[in-house]
């Protein structure tokens, strides 16, 4: 573990080092230095093609790494920064290929956990920053996470326990009309709207899959397998067919010997869910049963991330 100084300095020689945010722990490098952008693609062993978000201190930087910013962003700006919202916007000669795998638009978040943004102002420009975890894997919410999954080749800055739990809610603005949620976080759909009112039209579906955005099938996993559950006579069935198994619950009528019951409301269940994940991984059972999430727009992102993991 090192302190925020520690990490500025670390930073601005081109090192990687592990920073809090309030959504999950991040894999931190300048964005100004491709050895550092680099370092953290290898760290991860994360393709080249599958681009970095930058994160940001204040909204100068926003005008600095971003050009054609629809009219609407403001509105989103005002109501979700800082905070769990990634804006897709069209990049400037500033970021380089390198942060977004080739792509002519890059992810910009600011985010509202003040040791994150208390070290990019340290930093003096903005730090790219994917989920402090390897490709693929379950994302870390708290600095023990992160030392388990990359041990002592990342210092990290330890903040506590990430408030959102989940990544953020990215949305593609590009289109000066239309604007699109590519992943749900904490921010959701109606929330989104609100913001907007009649400056722009929000869809919730890409409107091509050129992008690559948490869109792979599997993604979030553990390295056990789940099985999902609606009744208890689907856990049994599990249970007879896989032997001792961990299990994740929200509803009452499901105690079991191991395993865990998760808060019933979206955003509690949500700061709880990773961390039961790495739980339930690092037991002695052979497979993790998870209650099948209720319908309803406060659980739209964590049934996209459970059913990431479940695949
Ligand atoms: O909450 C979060 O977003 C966390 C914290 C650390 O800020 N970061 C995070 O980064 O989840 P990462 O790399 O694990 O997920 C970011 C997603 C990736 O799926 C990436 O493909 C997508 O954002 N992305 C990045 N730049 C993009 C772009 N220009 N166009 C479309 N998708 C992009
Ligand atoms: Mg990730």
């Amino acid at each position: 573990m090192i302190s925020s100084e520690k990490a500025i300095l670390q930073l601005k020689k081109g090192e990687v080092v592990a920073i809090p945010t309030e959504t999950v722990y991040g894999l931190a490098g300048n964005i100004l230095m491709d050895a550092a952008v680099q370092k953290i693609f290898t760290l991860k062993s994360r393709p080249t093609n599958h681009p970095l978000i930058i994160h940001i201190s204040n909204s100068e930087q926003l005008k600095l790494y971003a050009q054609d910013i629809p009219a609407y962003v403001e509105l989103l700006t005002k109501a979700f920064w800082p905070g769990p919202m990634t804006l897709i916007l069209k990049k400037t000669d500033r970021v380089s290929d390198l942060v977004t795998g080739g792509q002519d638009s890059v992810g910009i978040r600011m985010p509202a956990h003040p040791i994150a943004l208390e070290i990019i102002e340290g930093v003096g420009a903005p730090l790219a920053a994917p989920s402090a975890n390897l490709f693929g894997h379950v994302s870390p919410t708290t600095a023990q996470h992160v030392i388990d999954e990359f041990g002592n080749q990342v210092p990290v800055v330890d903040g506590g326990a990430c408030h959102v739990g989940i990544e953020s809610t990215i949305i593609d603005a590009t289109d000066p009309k239309v604007c699109c949620i590519l992943r749900e976080g904490d921010i959701n759909a109606a929330a989104i709207k609100k913001a907007l009112g009649s400056s722009a039209q929000l869809i919730e579906k890409p409107i091509d899959d050129k992008r690559v955005s948490g869109n792979l099938k599997k993604h979030y996993a553990p390295r056990k397998k789940i099985f999902l559950f609606s009744t208890l006579n689907d856990l049994k069935k599990i249970q007879a067919e896989q032997g001792s198994i961990f299990v994740l619950h929200y509803a009452d009528d499901f105690k079991t010997e191991l395993g865990f019951q998760c808060a019933k409301n979206p955003r509690d269940y949500a700061r709880q869910f990773y961390h039961q994940l790495r739980l339930a991984d690092a037991s002695a059972c052979t497979a993790i049963a998870v209650q099948s999430l209720p319908d309803g727009l406060g659980w739209v992102a964590l049934r996209d991330r459970l059913a990431k993991a479940s695949t």
